[in-house]
């Protein structure tokens, strides 16, 4: 093997590339900041924060951002831990969270599911599992906040497989929660970890993890019984902890990496991120079991990231990033070969060939050239043309693309009314440039061509975006009128008759940009009065995948 084939398949090892789902509140920017610090930067938890707080400048955080090689933008988070190459896709989850949150996960190898163990699986949590489980990556289950009285760990098990009908494995399994959380079993090293607060943690530095010889061990029991040394509470926790853990035997699955890897199985882990409690067990346990890039589909087939040629999709479109300067960042991810800066690729689509001299990583707000990007890598390319769009394959050698980012289906629909007439070509090209972003979908009346289009978002607040930016970035003021449909399905299939859904008072057809047919629906009930009775129709969630070349503009 020649010496870049070998520096290649090393690089492709040691990278990975996820992303943290979950639905507001349940953790993930806690989780996150705890992951940041084991890039390096662990020593350091208690003052980052401190020199934060007491100067509040995002100067020193940046500074320490670059030293540890950390890098923060609005994409990816990078680090490394244990010699492993991290990209942590930032799935924008809050109000912000729109189309973009699904297209973010088409670039991840694999998902963190983060869970609140009060509330258990939660909407939007939902919304990005079935995302997940469309690609069939391996969904890894973070259940937080023991520390806090939590619902019974057999109970928030079960309800993964009853609401998302996935099976689970637990790694790991909790001792108590709330007041009288006392760590986690680690099933796999048999082992306790008693559980402590941040500030203990951080005096102690790394977690010391107890061996254990069984369940009966008297070690078990002391550690259960903890400080307090209640000893009736600890007979009762101990109690608990041995009946559910052969339940979990005796019920649960094994753990199976191939079907972790199919994401069939989803391994489980308990903590609390907030007091960095079981974050770094369940890190590296991650490390171990998730995959390093794996090959993808093109129109050439898959093609596997060791492939000597350079290869990637842009996933994402961000506008005014900075907004100093009007730009556009593609973000790219490398999928095969090695990246260079100035290489020389070609675009897919429009069969052209770009010089990539400016490719990019951001560090807080600023940003830093990339000489040298490896597969699982995201790098923003600078769009002052506009030449690209999300889904499109940029390759060295012969073209290929690779499988679409979908369009998924949104549950928020409007029309939109111009306020000034003499403005309608602006709106359009804004109309025609945001929905590229995927700040919303657009949808043609049939018969009504380009007039009168109907808007689809994801999120809620999409149309507010969706004005703002049209008056700020266009000056066109509109109008936006919310209609009463919360479902959208692309539907298909033979003897399909648009106009069937156009007579019924709760739903409507209509054309997506590829002409698709694309029915909204009022209610569930709706719904699923269609799909019953269309039975040779197919009611999608997403829309069917065209490669780029071949769409209709
Ligand atoms: P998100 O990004 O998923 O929306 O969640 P975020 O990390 O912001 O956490 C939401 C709230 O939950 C925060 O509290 C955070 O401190 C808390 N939290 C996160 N992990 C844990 C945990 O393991 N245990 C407990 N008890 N709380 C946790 P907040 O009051 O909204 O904010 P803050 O004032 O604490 O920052």
């Amino acid at each position: 093997m020649s010496q870049q084939a070998q520096q290649l398949q090393e690089e492709v090892q040691r990278r990975r590339t996820f992303a943290i789902i979950s639905h507001p509140d349940a953790g993930k920017t806690t989780l996150t900041e705890k992951l940041l610090l084991y890039g390096g930067a662990i020593h350091l938890a208690g003052a980052v924060k401190a020199k934060a707080n007491q100067r509040n400048t995002t100067s020193d955080w940046m500074e320490i951002e670059r030293q540890r090689g950390i890098s923060i933008s609005s994409s990816v988070l990078q680090f490394e831990y244990g010699g492993v190459q991290i990209n942590l896709l930032d799935t924008p989850g809050h109000k912000d969270f729109s189309e973009d949150t699904y297209r973010t996960l088409t670039a991840a190898d694999a998902a963190v599911m983060l869970i609140d163990a009060a509330k258990g699986v939660e909407p939007q949590t939902r919304k990005l599992f079935e995302v997940c489980r469309m690609r069939g990556i391996p969904i890894f289950t973070f259940i937080n906040k023991l520390d806090r009285p939590s619902r019974e760990p057999l109970d928030l098990i079960d309800e993964l497989e009853r609401v998302l009908g996935i099976r689970s494995c637990p790694m790991s399994w909790p001792i108590g929660s709330g007041d009288r959380f006392r760590g986690v079993y680690d099933r796999i090293g048999q082992e306790v970890l008693a559980f402590q607060t941040e500030g203990e943690a951080n005096v102690k530095g790394r977690l010391e993890a107890i061996r254990i010889a069984g369940l009966d061990d008297p070690e078990l029991f002391k550690l259960i019984a903890g400080p307090r040394k209640d000893l009736d509470e600890a007979q009762e926790l101990h109690a608990t902890l041995k009946a559910e853990l052969e339940l979990v035997e005796m019920a649960g699955d094994p753990f199976d990496l191939e079907r972790v890897l199919k994401g069939q199985l989803s391994p489980v882990f308990f903590g609390s991120a907030m007091n960095n409690f079981g974050v770094q067990r369940f890190l590296e346990r991650f490390i171990e079991i998730a995959p390093p890039p794996t090959p993808r589909n093109t129109t050439s087939g898959p093609i596997e990231p060791t492939h000597q040629k350079f290869s990637g999709f842009v996933f994402k479109i961000q506008a005014n990033m900075d907004p100093q300067h009007r730009d556009r960042v593609a973000f790219m991810r490398i999928c095969s070969g090695k990246f260079v800066r100035n290489m020389a690729v070609k675009h897919a689509r429009l069969s052209k060939e770009f010089k990539l001299s400016k490719p990019l990583n951001f560090f807080g707000q600023e940003r830093v050239i990339v000489d040298e990007a490896w597969p699982g890598d995201i790098v923003g390319l600078l769009d002052t043309t506009g030449d690209f769009r999300i889904g499109d394959t940029l390759c060295e050698g012969p073209l290929f693309e690779y499988e679409g980012v979908p369009r998924f289906s949104p549950e928020h629909f409007a029309g939109i009314l111009i306020l000034d007439p003499m403005k309608r070509k602006q709106l359009k090209k804004g109309l025609d440039q945001l929905s590229e972003e995927g700040v919303v979908q657009i949808y043609k009346q049939r018969g009504f061509g380009d007039k009168d289009p109907i808007l689809g978002a994801v999120g809620a607040l999409q149309f507010e975006v969706l004005q703002h930016r049209l008056r700020a970035e266009y000056t066109v003021d509109v109008r936006i009128e919310k209609l009463p449909y919360i479902h959208a399905r692309w539907v298909t299939g033979p003897g399909l008759d648009p106009d069937y859904f156009e007579r019924r008072e709760d739903t409507r057809c209509l054309e997506d940009r590829d002409g698709f047919p694309v029915v909204l629906f009022k209610s569930d009930w709706g719904l699923r009065y269609a799909e019953e009775n269309n039975k040779a129709l197919s009611f999608l969630k997403t829309a069917p995948i065209v490669t780029t070349s071949k769409q209709r503009r």
